[in-house]
């Protein structure tokens, strides 16, 4: 059968699954294990290895060992195995094929086809090198999702029939998200993402070694951090310390025979409580509010309209993360899905939807964000002086994709035949200070005085939150500008639904007719306005067949009209 898999490629661990009987189901490893470290390394006989018995060779064979390739996904740093360098999403490719060829042994089947996980925080580079890797490993990536999205997903299986707004807090072994959140019939609406890429459990490790290497310089005297053997020794030590002051109050450190001193060797030992711990890492933690306040403000929420807190990723089980989501945002989060396979478990439900494995009652949605603001530098004209390097934003954050974004520019100078679009991402008004993402040269402009000659830049971000950009000289006759008809102005009382349930997404017709209801009720309804076209265009990727458009056309019609009219109460 040709079946897709899901993927969760972490940091720090990696698994897979699929969707079996309506029901996400993880696949052991070939050691019969769940959950696989997502290391690689070189065997004596020079043989690539992957997971447990690449991580358990670490600390005899470091140079032969590589771990957290994550981190490095999309950069340009390469990472040296046995001599030889590799790009980052070589190695993931490795850890990949190992996944896969799981799969294949348990399922005596072949797969060549899965749905890969990434944080939501992910930028286009790093989305795009996770595909390569699955290239690499010999699969089609037919979709690339966010890990708190398929962490939603798999608690949404189970409560399809609630509404409510969720906030998951994913800390894992490198990566930081926020997202937000709206569940309604079975319809997963993520408002808002915001997260940190460098921040994760190997952060804590970090801060807990350096406190650690401190201590002992302060009693023998000895740097050793320049020694990567005792390093590596210290490193494991840490990570056991940590998690072990998640249960305990305090946890008693031994390593033996760790450095010599005097031709004599020490042992380093250290009783380490968890008030020691969390104080050592309580900043890095509480400057997570930010992301906290960030995704919220982009949702338009404020922290008691979120109704249930889900934590995913091994570090949100640190007594002191959940102390301190509990404080900002007033309610304790719940332990509802399982923090270490929530994710593959989301996964393999994207990957049931895409394989029509799921239907009826069990007729999942989900929408997703793009959570960076995206543009191009442009010049432009402050009190009449031309100012350089401005951005010029084409997505704003937080827009739900698939999106595309078009604009028209002028030439700046005359007889201009060229024009350099440079791509950035970020929030800081002067393009340079974003992340640059990549330019491109449109040459042969029709020689013209200044301003004459348009220029069409489209930026179009997809599912895999992917983007494509393009440009366009207008004048050479390309591309034709495409308007969008307002709606009809007829008034209408009711909506009426009748005959609809013949309709193949009646579910979820009805369920944007809940919620237009529900908002206004509230008394939201021009927020409604903006929210329901985003909510059908949503609705419509993809998902509707042609002859139901019509009829999602008519309702967003009929719901115009109504909040139209209410707007015209409210306003007299
Ligand atoms: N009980 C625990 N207490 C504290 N930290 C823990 C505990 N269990 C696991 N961790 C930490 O969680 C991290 C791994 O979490 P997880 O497997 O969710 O990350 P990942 O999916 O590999 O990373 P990412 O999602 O960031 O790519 C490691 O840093 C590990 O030390
Ligand atoms: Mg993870």
């Amino acid at each position: 059968m040709d079946r897709i898999l899901g993927i969760d490629l972490g940091t720090s661990t990696s698994e897979i699954a699929l969707l079996k009987d309506g029901q996400p189901f993880v696949i052991p490893n070939h050691l019969g294990e769940h959950i696989t470290p997502s290391a690689v390394g070189l065997s004596d006989a020079g043989k690539i290895i992957v997971g447990k018995e690449a991580r358990d060779q670490l600390l005899l064979k470091p140079e032969d060992t590589v771990i957290e390739v994550k981190r490095l996904m999309g950069g340009v740093e390469t990472v040296s195995l046995g001599g030889k360098e590799y790009q980052p999403q070589q190695i993931s490719s490795f850890i990949l094929s190992y996944l896969l060829d799981c799969a294949r042994k348990y399922l005596d089947e072949d797969i060549d086809r899965a749905v890969i996980t990434v944080p939501a925080y992910f930028s286009d580079t790093q989305r795009r090198a996770t595909v390569e890797a699955g290239k690499m490993a010999g699969i089609k990536v037919e979709r690339i999702i966010n890990e708190p999205t398929a962490a939603a997903l798999d608690y949404g299986l189970e409560h399809m029939e609630d509404c409510q707004n969720l906030l998951i807090y994913d800390l894992g072994g490198g990566t930081l998200d926020v997202t937000v959140l709206e569940m309604f019939e079975g319809i997963l609406d993520v408002k808002a993402s915001s997260g940190n890429n460098k921040l994760g459990g190997k952060d804590f490790d970090r801060r807990l070694m350096d406190y650690l290497l401190k201590r002992f310089h302060a009693q023998y005297g000895l740097d050793v951090s320049e020694d990567k053997r005792a390093l590596m020794r210290l490193r494991e030590e840490v990570e056991k310390c940590k998690i072990a002051l998640s249960q305990h109050q305090e946890h008693h450190l031994l390593i033996p025979f760790f450095a010599d001193v005097e031709g004599k060797p020490v042992s380093l030992e250290e009783t380490v409580t968890r008030e020691a711990f969390e104080g050592l890492i309580k900043d890095l933690i509480d400057a997570t509010q930010k992301q906290i306040d960030t995704a919220l403000a982009d949702a338009r929420l404020s922290a008691p309209d979120i109704d249930l807190i889900l934590l995913v990723g091994g570090s949100t089980r640190i007594p002191y993360v959940q102390n301190f989501i509990e404080n900002a945002l007033g309610k304790s989060p719940q332990s509802l899905v399982d923090p270490d396979l929530a994710v593959v478990r989301g996964a393999a439900i994207q990957a049931g939807i895409l394989n029509d494995q799921l239907y009826g009652e069990n007729d999942l949605i989900i929408t997703d964000v793009c959570p960076y603001t995206l543009g191009i530098s442009v010049l432009d004209y402050v009190g009449g002086f031309p100012v350089t390097d401005a951005f010029d934003v084409l997505i704003p954050r937080n827009v739900t994709i698939p999106v595309v974004k078009e604009k028209a520019y002028g030439t700046v100078v005359d007889d201009q035949t060229e024009v350099e679009i440079n791509v950035y991402q970020g929030e800081y008004k002067k393009a340079s200070h974003n992340n640059f993402l990549g330019k491109f040269l449109l040459q042969d402009i029709p020689p013209a005085p200044a301003g004459q000659e348009k220029i069409n830049v489209s930026f179009a971000y997809d599912v895999n939150g992917i983007l494509q950009i393009e440009g366009t000289i207008v004048s050479s006759g390309e591309r034709a500008n495409l308007s969008i008809e307002t709606t009809g102005v007829e008034m209408v009382e009711e909506i009426d639904t009748e005959g609809w349930d013949k309709l193949p997404n009646a579910r979820r017709f009805k369920a944007i007719i809940r919620k237009a209801n529900r908002m206004l009720d509230n008394g939201k309804a021009g927020y409604y306005a903006v929210e329901m076209e985003s909510l059908i265009s949503k609705i419509k990727v993809g998902l509707v067949q042609d002859e139901e458009l019509e009829t999602l056309n008519e309702l967003k019609d009929e719901l115009h009209d109504i909040i139209y009219e209410m707007m015209e109460e409210t306003d007299a």
